[in-house]
């Protein structure tokens, strides 16, 4: 969850690594802190809670003399609070360490190595800089070797040792490391956006081994010390740095939610053969869709809601079950199956940790996995059997957009696929199954167009302390993502409700203070959800209806109406996804909150 750089080349370090902390800084922005091997072999640490911005003050008055080496880290505090002590880099006799993860038998290293009267943070980060500063004496490898050896949990460390000018050693347990050798030095970080304006070329940090950056050259070692003989594959970033600026919009929010239609043309047309959806150029073979009997989906947040679209789409065709677990969760539920399961597993980033762990597990199990995934060689990308990758684009805001719609994307077509080689479409079915999913590109271009009349329906939010959304069926499994988007960034508490279960319990809760955003899209239950509209209205709720253009709606319904596009049942979720990100959106931004970095969040969860 923190963002992790490291430099040594020709160039001034301190520029390049407080640049690479603010594009990190959507991984993690409680503090931020670097530290820069000066002229004289000398450690200087600069650290401070609160964003880049502040530290950067601080670096401008601090720093004097030239450096060429250094490590730079944002952080998302798990042990100690957000202060200046607990900010990284940890220094430890000449031991100085960044760290992304945790380390789970911190104390009882504190114990073993009778360090509880030398920390002078709370984290465990400063543990293994201490620990490790115990083992040097001389040979960094050998130390950061016998280290590992000792250490439980996830981590990625970026090290450097006073008596190594020059060198950062960096190791990695789960959590990603992503490093280059450029014509302008060697370079380390937790993800690309810090390295491609210096190189599109670069390598993922394989598991348990130690890199060594040198001015000109990365080395990799196994942890037995010897050099690797399989250098990691090169690979290069497909996509440029505009990508992941703001590119004149206020917030990446916007510009993201902007961005769908051409991430959803992106995602689906190269899948598009005859007007059929076809994957083998993902080298998905359809032995995968015939032969299950089951169909597993496991994610996290934003990306498992888009798995209960998925389902809901896919049951009533493929009729087999199909079931979505909370990664964190399928873990540790002992789960019923086995190598007639398809394990479809969802994430924008390939790194979330439990729903890497869920992975594993289901490879244990002996189930088929298939990834959608949206960040090239992540390792649930890599260790999936197969992948879909979805092509969004880096996604900055720390509230999933664009990522969401093209996972949807290709879960419909992953559904498509599956019922026509399962003999549950017809080839025609299929084509105008395809075809409808294309239309919903217009249907969103339509709904971002009326941002002016939804940042309207949004300043209805503002001074609410609740928002419930309701729906049925489809419309239900959306408003699951709509509320999750509006209480991230809006911090106003949102839940969302089966329509037709408020009766059970949740009406007790709605007054004259609650909007209520009720979703209609969907033919076969229109009639009972208009009823629970009405029930709630009776109630004082402030109704928000989102409809098709055509639904006929009796004036004294709803308070305020936006109307979608009239796209096929099965596939609003695309408009109302634009509109209900829009609506959290304008939410936030007319409560002047901190859109892109909401509090308490990261974008990469790479701790469980
Ligand atoms: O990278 P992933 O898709 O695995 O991330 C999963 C969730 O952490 C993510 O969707 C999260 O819920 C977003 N902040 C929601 O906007």
């Amino acid at each position: 969850m923190c963002g992790i750089i490291g430099y040594t080349g020709p160039l001034e370090a301190p520029k390049i690594l407080l640049e690479g902390l603010s594009g990190l800084e959507y991984r993690g922005y409680d503090s931020a802190g670097v530290a820069l091997c000066m002229e004289d072999s000398h450690i200087h640490l600069i650290k401070k809670a609160g964003k880049v911005k502040n530290l950067k003050g601080h670096c401008r008055q601090q720093i004097s003399g030239s450096s060429h080496s250094g490590i730079g880290h944002t952080r998302w505090a798990t042990h100690g609070g957000v202060t200046d002590a607990n900010a990284h880099p940890h220094r430890a006799g000449k031991v100085v360490l960044i760290h992304n993860g945790i380390i789970e038998n911190y104390h009882e290293l504190t114990e073993k190595f009778q360090l509880q009267d030398r920390l002078i943070s709370q984290t465990d980060s400063e543990v293994a800089a201490q620990v490790l500063n115990e083992l040097y004496s001389g040979d960094p490898l050998d130390a950061i070797c016998s280290l590992i050896k000792l250490l439980d949990g996830s981590y990625s460390f970026c090290i450097m040792f006073e008596d190594q000018p020059g060198a950062i050693f960096a190791i990695r347990n789960v959590s990603p490391l992503v490093a280059a050798s450029t014509s302008s030095g060697s370079m380390i970080a937790s993800d690309l956006t810090a390295l491609i304006p210096y190189t599109r070329q670069y390598f993922v940090v394989p598991e348990q081994h130690i890199v060594k950056l040198t001015p000109y050259k990365v080395h990799v070692y196994h942890l037995d010390e010897t050099f690797t003989k399989d250098y990691p594959e090169i690979m290069t970033v497909n996509w440029n740095m505009d990508a992941a600026m703001k590119n004149g919009f206020p917030h990446f929010m916007l510009k993201e939610i902007h961005e769908q239609p051409d991430a959803m043309r992106n995602t689906i047309l190269p899948r598009v053969n005859k007007g059929l959806p076809d994957f083998s150029d993902d080298g998905i073979p359809d032995s995968i869709f015939e032969s299950c009997d089951q169909v597993q989906i496991i994610a996290c947040g934003t990306a498992m809601y888009a798995g209960m679209v998925a389902r809901a789409i896919m049951q009533p065709v493929l009729k087999i079950p199909i079931t979505v677990s909370i990664a964190s969760e399928f873990r540790y539920e002992e789960p019923l199956i086995d190598k007639k399961a398809l394990v479809i597993i969802i994430s924008q980033s390939g790194e979330t940790i439990d729903t890497l762990a869920a992975l594993r597990l289901a490879h244990q199990c002996g189930s088929k996995t298939l990834a959608v995934v949206n960040v090239k060689g992540s390792t649930i990308a890599r260790e999936s059997d197969y992948v879909l990758y979805t092509h969004a684009g880096p996604e900055i805001a720390v509230a999933s957009t664009k990522a969401y719609s093209v996972q949807l994307a290709a879960l419909y077509m992953i559904s498509c696929r599956m019922a026509l080689v399962r003999g549950k479409y017809t080839r025609d079915q299929a084509c105008s199954f395809l075809s409808d999913l294309l239309d919903v590109i217009p249907a969103m271009e339509t709904v971002i167009a009326q941002k002016d009349f939804i940042r309207n329906i949004a300043s209805h939010m503002i001074h609410s302390t609740d928002v419930f959304f309701i729906g049925r069926g489809l419309d239900y499994a959306f408003s699951l993502e709509g509320a999750l988007k509006l209480k991230e960034i809006s911090y106003i508490h949102s839940e969302a409700y089966a329509a037709g279960e408020l009766k059970h319990g949740t009406i007790a809760l709605i007054s004259d203070q609650v909007p209520v955003i009720a979703i209609a899209t969907q033919e076969h239950v229109y009639a009972k959800t208009i009823s629970n509209i009405r029930e709630v209205k009776a109630r004082g709720a402030y109704i928000v209806l989102l409809v098709k253009e055509n639904a006929q709606v009796d004036d004294s319904l709803a308070d305020i109406q936006l109307r979608i596009p009239n796209v096929d049942d099965h596939f609003t979720v695309f408009p109302i996804a634009a509109a209900l990100q829009l609506i959290a959106y304008y939410t936030s931004v007319s409560k002047h909150l901190d859109v892109d970095q909401p509090r308490n969040l990261a974008k990469s969860v790479t701790v469980e």
